[in-house]
């Protein structure tokens, strides 16, 4: 969703806003824009389409300044046009805004009373208007922003200046990620850490109910009735060059290949194989408070909830506790039963996913002790849970989310035995098996990876066709979800997946010469069920890919095409090898499509509103 950036220093800024939008561009936009003050007077360009529009702009039309905010805007209200997108300029007055104002057609209406005339359909254009009206009426900067925040409804980010106080940046944020970056005399605001990383590792994560007023010698943090607040500076611990294209072609590519560095990342120092032991720094329920859990929930919207569908399988099997996984924007809205024996796991590699977030904020106003699995250090789920597990993949800059997924997984293989292991469902040496099965899993992924030319094949031969179905059983039915939505979401090519018993209940209907049907056919309990869901295609002609193991070659003698994966005993592991493939196949066939693969159309990455 929309990025800001900005910026306050010594330097000329419009590169460095520009390249530090480009850092956001995997937040999904539309239309783009900088606002900078040169000589006392405030300049904004903007266009429509990708930045490179307005860096062509900003070539024919330079400005130049030691001061200035960006944005890059992904619609909600009005459509995506130049009038529409930020910096909004009003008079003296610059706004850069994320998140949505919901009380801006009461305040535009007021406005409009008094005379006031909108250039935009935006919410924000209130904001800006708004400020300046408060300046006209005789007040200052800072006490104009805070008249203004006291008449907004809603969420919001703000980046604002005023060409009155040519040096001060004033950020603000309200249930809408804003980060504070500092440097050697010099400071930068940003939606998300990637924009700044070549920039500073230092930072401030602002809460809800801040306000930065920023200036080259300094800043100061206030609440919205101007009492100084302290800032707590935080080391991000992502290398610049994580959130590089290190010679791949695509972003997503890299996370694909980085997945088994990024769960070796993610269980490094959290197991003693030798002890057949898990330990979470970051969350330590006591023996007595996992066995009162009656019940677990886990929460998350898009790639996020299938890690929870699988989690289901895992934490259901080995810890024999029950588990109900829900989507974020449906939880909120169902007035779920939950209550203060139950835990709520919400899983988000952004940590800001504003369903997901006021599904915590229920189950915390419920009771519930809430656990957070997220990628991004100091994002709002992971700040509000009562506690956080990390996943170490990295900065995810694809749309598309891989080693997120892959992490996510690993982190509930991990929770799994930990619980287990607790509630005296696995012993000691259990654990250890399960772990070394663990370990040897990034070799396996590796395997995979080495050797992508048969896959690429298949992609070409399969790039032209516009429907996919996707099948499995038990724990690899939710990863054909996860399949079928790395296909849609990348390629455009229209794809469901179905838990394979269901197919004759409908999708069969489907079924003819034309169709691909991938099926996940690896070795285990649900193997002879998948097979005959496999002859039941088979004799509608559909065309199968299967991925299975080598030792199942009477799969491959059917099917019209199989992918491999490395031999594997333990079901839940093989979940996540088989999702490499899957990742893989779709990538390929977005390529010989000519799709725009990190940032794939109307898709955001951090989808900071409802
Ligand atoms: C967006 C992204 C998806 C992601 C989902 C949930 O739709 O495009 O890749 O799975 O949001 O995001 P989260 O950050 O909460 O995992």
């Amino acid at each position: 969703m929309c990025g800001i950036v900005g910026y306050v220093g010594f330097q000329d800024c419009p590169l460095i806003l520009l390249d530090a939008l480009k850092r956001l561009e995997y937040r999904g936009y539309d239309s783009a824009g900088i606002a900078v003050i040169q000589n006392g007077r405030l300049l904004c360009h903007r266009t429509v389409g990708k930045l490179i529009n307005l860096e062509r702009l900003l070539l024919t039309q330079p400005v130049s300044g030691h001061i200035g905010i960006g944005h890059t805007r992904w619609a909600t209200h009005g459509a995506p046009s130049e009038i529409n997108a930020h910096p909004h300029v009003v008079d003296k007055v610059a706004v850069v805004h994320n998140g949505i104002i919901e009380n801006y057609v009461a305040l535009r209406q007021e406005l409009e009373d008094k005379g006031t005339r909108f250039s935009s359909q935006t919410d924000t254009e209130v904001i800006a208007q708004l400020i300046a009206l408060y300046l006209k009426e005789g007040n200052s900067f800072e006490e104009a922003v805070c008249n203004t925040i006291a008449r907004l409804e809603g969420s919001f980010a703000l980046g604002i200046l005023c060409a009155d106080e040519p040096e001060t940046l004033i950020a603000v944020r309200q249930e809408s990620p804003l980060i504070l970056g500092f440097g050697e005399g010099e400071y930068f605001i940003a939606s998300d850490a990637p924009a700044l990383l070549p920039y500073t590792k230092k930072v401030h994560f602002m809460n809800d109910g801040e306000m930065a007023v920023i200036t080259p010698t300094g800043v100061t943090l206030k609440d919205f009735s101007g009492n100084l607040l302290p800032y707590e500076v935080t080391e991000i611990p992502w290398s610049p060059l994580l959130a590089e294209k290190a010679g791949y072609k695509h972003f997503m590519q890299k996370e694909i290949f980085e997945q088994p560095r990024a769960i070796i990342d993610t269980f490094r120092g959290r197991i003693y194989p030798n002890k057949g032991e898990v330990v979470f720094e970051e969350f330590n329920l006591s023996q007595e408070e996992i066995k009162e859990i009656e019940k677990i929930w886990i929460v998350a919207c898009g790639t996020s909830w299938h890690a929870g569908l699988v989690g289901k399988y895992m934490l259901e099997r080995l810890c024999r506790i029950p588990v109900e996984v829900d989507l974020g924007s449906e939880f909120r809205y169902r007035d779920p039963i939950i209550n203060k024996k139950m835990l709520l796991v919400l899983i988000s590699q952004s940590g800001e996913t504003a369903d997901t977030l006021a599904a915590m904020r229920e189950g915390k106003r419920k009771g519930a002790k809430t656990l957070a699995i997220c990628n991004v250090l100091g994002s709002t789920i992971a700040r509000e849970c009562d506690y956080v597990i990390y996943t170490h993949a990295g900065p995810e800059i694809g749309v598309a989310s891989t080693k997120a997924f892959t992490t996510q997984l690993t982190v509930l293989y991990l929770l799994t035995l930990y619980f287990a292991k607790r509630l005296g469902k696995l012993d000691e040496m259990k654990v250890k098996e399960y772990l070394s099965q663990l370990m040897v899993l990034p070799g396996k992924i590796e395997k995979i990876l080495d050797d992508t030319k048969s896959i690429e094949e298949l992609a070409i031969k399969y790039s032209k066709v516009e429907d996919f179905l996707y099948l499995g059983r038990g724990v690899y039915f939710p990863i054909a979800l996860e399949g079928a939505l790395k296909l849609k979401e990348i390629s455009y090519i229209h794809a469901e997946a179905y838990a394979a018993g269901e197919m004759k209940h409908g999708p069969i209907a489907l079924i003819d010469e034309n169709m691909p049907v991938v099926i996940l056919a690896p070795k285990g309990e649900t193997f002879e069920k998948i097979r005959s869901n496999m002859e039941e295609v088979l004799s509608r002609k559909g065309r199968v890919i299967a991925l299975t193991e080598p030792e199942c070659q009477e799969i491959a003698a059917k099917a019209e095409d199989t992918i491999f994966i490395p031999p594997l005993e333990n079901s839940f592991l093989k979940a996540i090898l088989l999702t490499v493939p899957l990742q893989l196949l779709a990538y390929y066939i977005a390529v010989f499509r000519g799709t725009d693969i990190d940032q794939p159309r109307n898709l955001a990455k951090s989808v900071t509103v409802e």
